[in-house]
């Protein structure tokens, strides 16, 4: 359902998102379901010290959205550039709050195809712009209002590898811990 539902609202296709949504999976017990509270979890602001029940009702943290919000100061989109500069200045909050949060390359990874897919999923997945009206975070709705519309190109992982690419080198990272190696698939191995 949730690749299909991928596909039908956005364009994004099951090779971008189905590692995310194998992940969905073990959030929870059950083996074939998956719910906001599970996903929650997995979603914490990185350097949380809360217990699930409070993380569940957690509300949207303007401070915390302000690194992107403001972002690419003086444009009306975000890029490439920005994306990897709003990482790079959350990860050094996070690490200021907290000097032990996991930062390893699985998150690094992760964070990365996120900012790629809302890159490419609120803007152009060839150009590697999103217009700043159309991020979506704030109000928690689709920007429809705002002229959004569905990308007409689909949102492979051939459409996303340059782009997140371009995202890693800009936001000028470094582990501050190792993580186990990363199993993508038999044989494929991070
Ligand atoms: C929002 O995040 C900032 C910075 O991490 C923190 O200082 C503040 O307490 C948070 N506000 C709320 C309402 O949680
Ligand atoms: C992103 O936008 C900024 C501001 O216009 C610009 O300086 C930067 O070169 C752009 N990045 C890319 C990859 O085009
Ligand atoms: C970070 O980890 C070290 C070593 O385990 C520990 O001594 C220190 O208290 C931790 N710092 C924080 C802020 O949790």
């Amino acid at each position: 359902m949730v690749l299909n539902a991928a596909i039908d609202g956005f364009n994004v296709q099951p090779d971008t998102i189905i590692l995310a949504a194998k992940l969905g999976l073990l959030s929870g017990n059950d083996f074939a379901t998956f719910n906001l509270d599970g996903l929650t979890l997995l979603t914490l602001p990185s350097h949380a010290t809360m217990r699930p029940l409070e993380i569940s009702n957690l509300p949207f943290n303007e401070t915390t959205f302000s690194t992107l919000a403001n972002a690419n100061p003086g444009v009306d989109y975000y890029n490439t550039t920005s994306a990897g500069q709003v990482q790079r200045d959350r990860l050094a909050d996070s690490i200021a709050i907290n000097p032990n949060v996991t930062n390893t390359l699985k998150e690094f990874n992760f964070r990365s195809g996120a900012s790629g897919l809302y890159l490419s999923v609120m803007g152009d997945p060839l150009t590697d712009v999103a217009p700043k009206k159309h991020i979506f975070f704030r109000r928690e709705r689709m920007p429809i209002e705002e002229g959004w519309k569905r990308s007409a190109i689909p949102i492979t992982s051939e459409t996303m590898a340059p782009l997140v690419g371009d995202i890693m080198a800009a936001s000028n990272w470094t582990p501050t811990q190792a993580c186990e190696p990363i199993v993508l698939g038999p044989g494929i191995i991070l």
